[in-house]
């Protein structure tokens, strides 16, 4: 401590202790809000794993986004859903015009809200019979990491020009970033759409309830070949350097709350990238478990998370309660 005199006289008022915490506020502009889209058209389901949340058909989205909309939702990011009798090796259902689920999605809800930026989580995952986030080769059963960049490309190409504002590829798989950055520039669409690039995404127990909402579950194996090792900070640092040097124009570190060393980490070193922190599907229904047995309240651990987020120095935090947050921004809690 600087002097013998404590540091209570800092923060005993309310305004001061605002001052105290200057960068920490939270606005629609800090919120992405990633939906579920199903491949039936008419879907409203509830998914077991999470609470709240809903798979939506194309034909019902529209409806739950606008109360959202006009209480300030600035962004989604959306997620297909496919039926398993459409799915292949190479996921080929995601971005056929006829049967992928996303392309109508992101056409409907351009013209809906036109001031609404949307991006597409971009991966293999949901759309192939084997749940694997690339393409499997044939003997060893492993990636095929150049084969899946291409793949990745051009689904992110075809959700472009379907009208969406930012891809957001989640496989981390060494030169999708790459690949991708030149499909659109091939394509005509370099300077209308962003790259938001899952760059720090760790291997982690907290994606459980997601796999069950996206049915994206691997048939076989794990996706620690990919993913990085959870206690790697080193892995880390270089993952996003790469997303970096190949043209990302976006970072993020997901999970979230676990890894806010690794956020601060990306910040100090590229502070000129907009970071996104993924609060995973773990970590909402954890949250809203942990309130629902009267083990704290929901708003007050909503609250501390975003904040901690913040102070870490996450400019976007990609969260299941959006909803909930616009709600309490807008009631001035
Ligand atoms: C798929 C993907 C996952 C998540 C986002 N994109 C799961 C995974 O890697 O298995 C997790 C999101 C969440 O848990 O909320 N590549
Ligand atoms: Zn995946």
């Amino acid at each position: 401590m600087a002097h013998q005199f404590g540091i209570h006289s800092g923060y005993f008022h309310p305004v001061l202790r605002k001052w105290q915490q200057s960068d920490t506020g939270i606005t629609p502009a800090n919120l992405m809000y990633p939906i579920f889209i199903s491949y039936d058209p008419d879907a409203e389901e509830e998914i077991g794993s999470m609470p709240g949340v809903k798979r939506w058909g194309v034909n019902k989205i529209a409806g739950h986004l606008k109360p959202l909309v006009a209480s300030g939702l600035q962004s989604i990011l959306i997620f297909g859903v496919a039926d398993d009798s459409t799915k292949d090796e190479a996921g080929s259902v995601a971005d056929n015009p006829n049967k992928s689920p996303v392309i109508p999605a992101i056409k409907l809800i351009r013209q809906t809200f036109p001031d609404l930026l949307i991006a597409c989580d971009i991966c293999l995952c949901t759309w192939t019979t084997h749940g694997h986030c690339g393409i499997i080769t044939g003997e060893s059963q492993g990636i095929d990491v150049e084969k899946s960049a291409e793949r990745l490309a051009e689904i992110a190409v075809n959700f472009a020009k379907a009208g969406c504002h930012v891809v957001a590829p989640s496989d981390m798989m060494d030169g999708r970033i790459l690949a991708i950055k030149k499909g659109l520039k091939t394509a005509n669409l370099l300077t209308k759409v962003s790259v938001l690039s899952y760059s720090a995404k760790f291997s982690s127990c907290l994606y459980g309830p997601f796999r069950d909402a996206a049915k994206s579950a691997a048939k076989f194996g794990n996706r620690e070949a990919y993913q990085l090792p959870v206690g790697s900070a080193g892995l880390a640092e270089k993952a996003v350097d790469r997303d970096v040097q190949e043209g990302a124009d976006m970072l993020m570190v997901k999970p979230g709350i676990y890894y806010l060393d690794v956020i601060r980490n990306v910040k100090q070193k590229h502070p000129s990238y907009p970071l996104f922190a993924y609060q995973v599907s773990g970590e909402y229904s954890s949250i809203i478990l942990g309130a629902k047995n009267g083990l704290f309240g929901l708003e007050a651990a909503i609250i501390e998370s975003m904040t901690c987020f913040r102070r870490a120095g996450t400019d976007v935090v990609i969260s299941y309660f959006t909803p909930k947050i616009l709600d309490m921004i807008k009631s001035g809690e």
